[in-house]
């Protein structure tokens, strides 16, 4: 891939690899466990032609690509493949960008005009026998998840009213339905939320819409058992600084931050707001749910301020990295009474790819995982993402009073987001799996997919998988079992 600029975005474990290709029988050292058996999908951001303008918020616009990592029979293979969105399609027929800055129509050349601009490029989301991309800015693209191919937009059958669908969904694990919201719902800079019901056949049952205080960057949102969960940060958008050429978001130390409540079935007009801290920001929450006296948790990765570089300066934040006062932060509101603001408690380090076991979702948990950086590590972090610098540190967090486990990987080491498996045995937390970087100079990597014991992490990985070709940071990752797939075939 040339003609990229000298721009972090773009070099050393960010620079562009545009390469769709198989890799069978990979040579993997220890022995993968029994109950991995099916699919590690991966969404893996990668631009496939240079930018033609200055825009640091890139690095969240590469094309979306659909890496599977698959387990069969104790072997593993690998393939990745572009979403092909009609953003792609349509650059690749010109054989050049087309499309401008982030989230910003009023930058892209003429020949991008009407088209679909989102990159599909965040998170798998798998319900109901179908593998849909997902990112916030657009609709999601569903892919096959046998071929990988491109299967186009998909709207519900036609059933989908909002022009967004965020890429973190909810799988509720009893009723099997997946609860799912947009943003900026019906254009550019809007106030408008939707909110929609998928049931566990894949009908989309129910929308509603209903305005946030301001336009906010809602990357996530949680669920418990009655109640659904809407945060509000303040990172806001403009449509005149959009006319201006300007960012999407800008972050505003000064303005609070909300959590609207409602009932999950309940209608939009039952939505309590309640108020949080100024100025802070969160992309990820680790989980929400109720308490025996009616209360509701919402466990979440906080910080003072936005957690990407490129949104503070533009923003004129001064703030570094070690400066964000990141924290695992539990608020906690009662929706039938108390006060009309949350109670903050810090319960874990600064993070983030919180994750808990899909059967606890929306329920109380005493355990889940995390990644963090080292604050033990002698040397710096491997440069790359969107923050510009990877995770280190895998954290298990015991919830219910022992101690946290930590598998702290070797200088010059990173990791990607674990995904994780449920193990047969009731008293085994199961796996983590989980894409592993090593950086071997100046602009080489070497990569290795870990399976790790998920209640004894840090013992390091049961099984290391090689994967013998350059990769790029990947987002978010979505495990699919054999039964499943099969299911679906
Ligand atoms: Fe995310």
């Amino acid at each position: 891939m040339t003609g990229f600029p000298q721009h972090p975005n773009y070099v050393g474990l960010n620079r562009p690899l545009g390469e769709e290709y198989d890799l069978a029988d990979l040579v993997i050292e220890g022995e993968v466990p029994a109950e991995v058996e099916g699919c590690f999908f991966r969404a893996v951001p990668d631009p496939a032609f240079p930018p033609f303008m200055e825009d640091a918020g890139a690095i969240l616009s590469g094309d979306g690509m659909i890496s599977a990592i698959r387990f069969a029979d104790g072997k593993a293979s690998f393939s990745i493949r572009y979403v092909e969105t009609e953003r792609h399609r349509a650059e690749a027929a010109a054989g050049e960008a087309l499309f401008g800055k982030y989230r910003n129509p009023f930058t892209d050349k003429p020949g991008a005009a009407g088209l679909d601009r989102t990159v599909a490029n965040t998170t798998p989301i798998w319900h109901a026998g179908r593998l849909l991309l997902a990112k916030e800015d657009g609709r999601p693209y569903r892919v096959d998840p046998h071929s990988l191919e491109t299967l186009g937009s998909y709207d519900f059958g036609g059933k989908l009213k909002s022009q967004t669908v965020t890429a973190h969904a909810r799988i509720d694990p009893e009723s099997g339905e997946l609860f799912m919201f947009g943003y900026e719902a019906d254009g550019l800079a809007s106030t408008k939320l939707a909110y929609f019901i998928v049931d566990r056949e894949g009908n989309l049952t129910r929308e509603q819409w209903f305005d946030a205080p301001y336009c906010s960057m809602m990357h996530d949102f949680a669920i418990t058992e009655n109640y659904v969960l809407f945060p509000i940060y303040p990172t806001s958008c403009d449509l005149d600084r959009l006319k201006a050429e300007g960012e999407h978001w800008v972050h505003h130390p000064d303005v609070d931050s909300w959590l609207g409540v409602m009932p999950r079935y309940g209608d939009v007009s039952e939505l309590r707001w309640f108020r949080g801290p100024k100025g802070v920001s969160c992309y990820h929450m680790m989980g929400a749910f109720e308490d025996g006296q009616g209360r509701i948790h919402f466990d979440q990765c906080l910080s003072d301020s936005n957690a990407f570089p490129f949104i503070r300066e533009a923003s004129g934040i001064a703030l570094q990295q070690w400066e964000l006062n990141g924290r695992l932060a539990r608020w906690t509101v009662d929706y039938a009474g108390g006060p009309d603001a949350v109670a903050e408690t810090v319960i874990g380090p600064p993070g983030d790819f919180p994750i808990i076991p899909a059967a606890r979702q929306g329920r109380s948990y005493d355990h889940g995982w995390m990644l963090t950086m080292n604050p033990e590590m002698r040397g710096p972090p491997v440069v790359g993402g969107p923050v510009g610098a990877m995770f280190n540190m895998l954290l298990r967090l015991d919830f219910a009073g022992g101690p946290p486990q930590a598998l702290a990987l070797p200088p010059a080491h990173s990791i990607n987001e674990p995904v994780h498996v449920p193990a047969a045995r009731a008293d085994h937390e199961g796996w983590l799996i989980a894409v592993v970087d090593r950086q071997t100079g100046p602009d080489d990597f070497a990569h290795e997919c870990w399976i790790i014991d998920a209640g004894n992490v840090a013992a390091g990985p049961v099984a290391r998988v090689h994967i013998p070709h350059r990769l790029r940071p990947q987002v978010h990752g979505w495990w699919v079992s054999a039964a499943q797939l099969a299911a679906a075939a």
